[in-house]
């Protein structure tokens, strides 16, 4: 690192203890946030649960520590834990006193070292009360973007004001509270009132952020900057906005394997001639869609790489349903992909997402320009702010019809339409390299949090 060695040995006895939740998209980032912390010289302990456990050998330099559901040994993914584990753990309260024996115990156990903070994903909530009742300052990793941190803060005015009960002829009406937003988009948040146990969830998310000691977005401030304007009153805490992928790549934590071969092929390939798909680590499609996304492929007529992952489709294992003889010459489909690497590959010309937000922002730090689609929670946000505000993206906003599909993927690609789409999202990854330089807005940001941590 570029500190100075006595001021990063002092930081080697100031330990952080990080709780990521125990998905690919909350723990991508907090490796990453934790990567950054040790290289700036403080010392990491990972709490982790046994469900979805980190591969620790990618981490020598970290400190890991199971804890709340110890006994199910290294359970994968698979639809149904991860639905028990949310129903264990992030919708009930008593995890709350394991989780503080646990903490209590970790704290009593290190030696010769100052604990100065901890940091857990905004979604645990309940561990707000345990450090307040163990005197331990709690930041806040909020793993989606600033703008979707807004609009879900606002989820009780939109449910008084009836938007997550409107009917479909409402779809394409504009949200006055949020003019960038249709009511469909909301609505996709997957929302019917603010008593569903997702709003609570989200309600006590909010509650307990204000409450922490500062909150942390995987984002920069050029992305944001309107929104930065428009974060609530009732926000008064420390607020940093650091671009994690510019710092350091999202595979290292990777739960699956992924797939290297691609790269001998991705080589042989012209530049910017290849459209990369992948919809993340959760979503899943109907077979019908599938088959829609795999005939759009073909009728765009471009070369392609899709990540379909085990259990991507509904009711099968993996592409059962393919048609004979797909993907043919021009495409290739891997389980898994190393998809930062991907995006940064020359030969990568664009970006099909479902819009998660690491997926998204990983897009724009490589320039790349993206096709949205969205199927839940934020990414509809996500796919909304990409396509009309940063306009590095076209959203595929009604669906997955093959033609559709198609004319998106050519626009992008090679239609004179895209052009400037294109040219935009070059200069989006020109503004994201200076913010993360010396004197930028991320880097800024983030010497300001290691000066904030090292001062609790
Ligand atoms: C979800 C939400 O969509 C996201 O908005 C939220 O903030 C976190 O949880 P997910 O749906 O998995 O995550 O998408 P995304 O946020 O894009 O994260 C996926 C991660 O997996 C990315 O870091 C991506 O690089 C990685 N990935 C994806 C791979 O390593 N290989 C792949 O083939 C596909």
């Amino acid at each position: 690192t570029m500190d100075s060695q006595p001021e990063t040995t002092a930081r080697r006895h100031q330990r952080i203890i990080m709780f990521p939740v125990p998905f690919q998209g909350h723990i991508n980032p907090m490796f990453q946030l934790a990567n950054l912390l040790y290289s700036k010289g403080f010392s990491i302990t990972i709490l982790h649960t046994n469900f979805n456990a980190p591969k620790t050998s990618n981490y020598p330099h970290f400190t890991f520590k199971s804890i709340l559901d110890n006994g199910h040994e290294n359970e994968r993914f698979s639809q149904s834990s991860l639905a028990d584990f949310a129903q264990n753990f992030l919708f009930k309260q008593d995890a709350a006193e394991a989780f503080r024996d646990e903490l209590e115990l970790l704290l009593a156990s290190v030696q010769d070292e100052q604990v100065s903070c901890l940091i857990t994903d905004a979604l645990w909530h309940f561990t707000q009360s345990v450090a307040d009742s163990l005197n331990l300052p709690r930041l806040v990793l909020r793993t989606g973007s600033l703008y979707s941190t807004i609009v879900y803060s606002s989820i009780p005015l939109l449910d008084d004001r009836g938007y997550f009960k409107l009917d479909d002829s409402h779809l394409e009406e504009q949200v006055s509270e949020f003019p960038l937003l249709k009511v469909k988009d909301v609505k996709k948040i997957g929302i019917k009132s603010s008593k569903d146990p997702l709003a609570q969830l989200l309600g006590d998310m909010m509650k307990q952020i204000k409450a922490s000691s500062g909150i942390i977005w995987n984002s920069f401030k050029e992305l944001e900057e309107t929104e930065l304007e428009r974060v609530p009153d009732d926000f008064p805490i420390p607020r940093f906005l650091i671009t994690f992928p510019k710092y350091f790549t999202a595979s290292s934590s990777s739960l699956l394997e992924q797939d290297q071969t691609i790269f001998p092929w991705l080589d042989q390939q012209p530049t910017k001639s290849v459209v990369y798909i992948s919809f993340g680590s959760l979503s899943q499609v109907e077979e019908k869609e599938f088959l829609e996304i795999a005939h759009g492929l073909v009728y765009s007529k471009q070369t392609f790489l899709w990540v379909v992952r085990p259990e991507f489709v509904k009711g099968s294992t993996w592409v059962e349903l393919l048609p004979d003889g797909f993907p043919g010459e021009r495409g290739r489909v891997v389980e898994w992909a190393p998809q930062q690497e991907v995006l940064a590959h020359e030969a990568t010309g664009a970006f099909w997402t479902h819009s998660g937000w690491n997926s998204t922002l990983e897009s724009v730090c490589e320039g790349v320009p993206m096709i949205c689609s969205s199927v839940l929670a934020d990414q509809a946000l996500n796919a909304r702010y990409m396509s009309d505000v940063s306009r590095v993206a076209v959203y595929l906003e009604n669906g997955l019809q093959r033609e559709e599909i198609a004319s998106a993927i050519r626009r992008i690609m090679v239609d004179e339409e895209g052009k400037e789409i294109r040219e935009r999202a070059r200069v989006l990854k020109q503004i994201a390299d200076v913010s993360a330089m010396k004197g930028g807005s991320s880097n800024k940001s983030m010497e300001s949090l290691i000066d904030y941590i090292s001062s609790l």
